[in-house]
């Protein structure tokens, strides 16, 4: 028998070619799978990475319901001309906290997973109200009533409590403290030391300008935040795994 003539006798017997179909797929389901479990941890703890505080999770949040991932993906490639535009290719630990992932599929913008310090607020603030008037070309669509929808943080600790069942170590003080720490990061004039020490490096600012707390504040937060937590001038991976 050819190889062709084999080959025509696996398609043509239906539960041949199933039987085979299933071994295929274990021996590749195996080499995938069996390793993770000998594996200590599949994510490098980086130092640096925290959960988002209760502000940069709420504009985190805002960001998932106005479908910004269907544009704009969140993670740098280790290829080097992503690296050369977009800075130090993604870790898997600084997405270790998104539930759900935002990586993303398109680029119809650019990536965003290091857009944090790029631009000063009011260029946010002037870009999400109508990207047209800084990048005349831009295809983004108009977020400019985001300034105007003020949030009542009343709802904060139910979004933490389930980012914990899921498996995020905000613990019992960070959810005790999720509105008042919603409240001070965005108001300089605060007592936001509580804040800093449950979340280090959060940017305390009225990001938007303007008297409450606008979902304006909470999205230019975690926009501003994205990338900025490990320092890529001290990190070395690890280059045992
Ligand atoms: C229809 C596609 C589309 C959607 C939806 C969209 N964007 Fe954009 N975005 C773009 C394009 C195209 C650009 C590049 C031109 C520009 O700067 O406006 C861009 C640029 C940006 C930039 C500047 C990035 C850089 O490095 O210069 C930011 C920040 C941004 N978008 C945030 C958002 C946020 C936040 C949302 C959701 C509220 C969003 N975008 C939704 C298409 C989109």
């Amino acid at each position: 028998m050819g190889i062709l003539d084999k080959h025509k006798f696996i398609e043509t017997n239906a539960s041949i070619l199933l039987v085979l179909s299933f071994l295929v797929v274990s021996i590749g389901g195996i080499v995938q799978i069996a390793p993770l479990f000998w594996l200590e941890n599949t994510i490098e703890k980086v130092e640096g990475m925290r959960p988002y505080s209760p502000l940069e999770l709420t504009g985190r949040d805002i960001y998932i319901r106005e479908g910004c991932y269907v544009c704009h993906s969140q993670m740098i490639r280790p290829m080097r001309d992503e690296v050369e535009r977009y800075g130090p290719y993604s870790l898997a630990a600084e997405s270790m906290y998104d539930h759900p992932f935002q990586w993303g599929s398109k680029r119809t913008g650019p990536d965003l997973a290091r857009v944090g310090g790029r631009y000063s607020d009011d260029w946010h603030i002037a870009h999400l109200t109508n990207p047209q008037s800084v990048v005349p070309e831009s295809v983004m669509p108009k977020y400019g009533f985001l300034k105007r929808k003020l949030i009542d943080p009343k709802y904060t600790r139910d979004l933490m409590e389930t980012h914990r069942f899921v498996g995020v170590p905000y613990d019992d003080a960070m959810l005790e403290n999720a509105s008042a720490d919603f409240r001070a990061q965005a108001d300089p004039d605060s007592d936001y030391d509580g804040l800093l020490e449950r979340y280090p490096g959060a940017q305390v600012r009225n990001f938007d300008g303007q008297a409450g707390i606008s979902e304006m504040d909470a999205l230019v937060s975690y926009l501003q935040m994205l990338g900025t937590l490990v320092d890529f001038s001290t990190f070395t991976p690890d280059a045992s795994r």
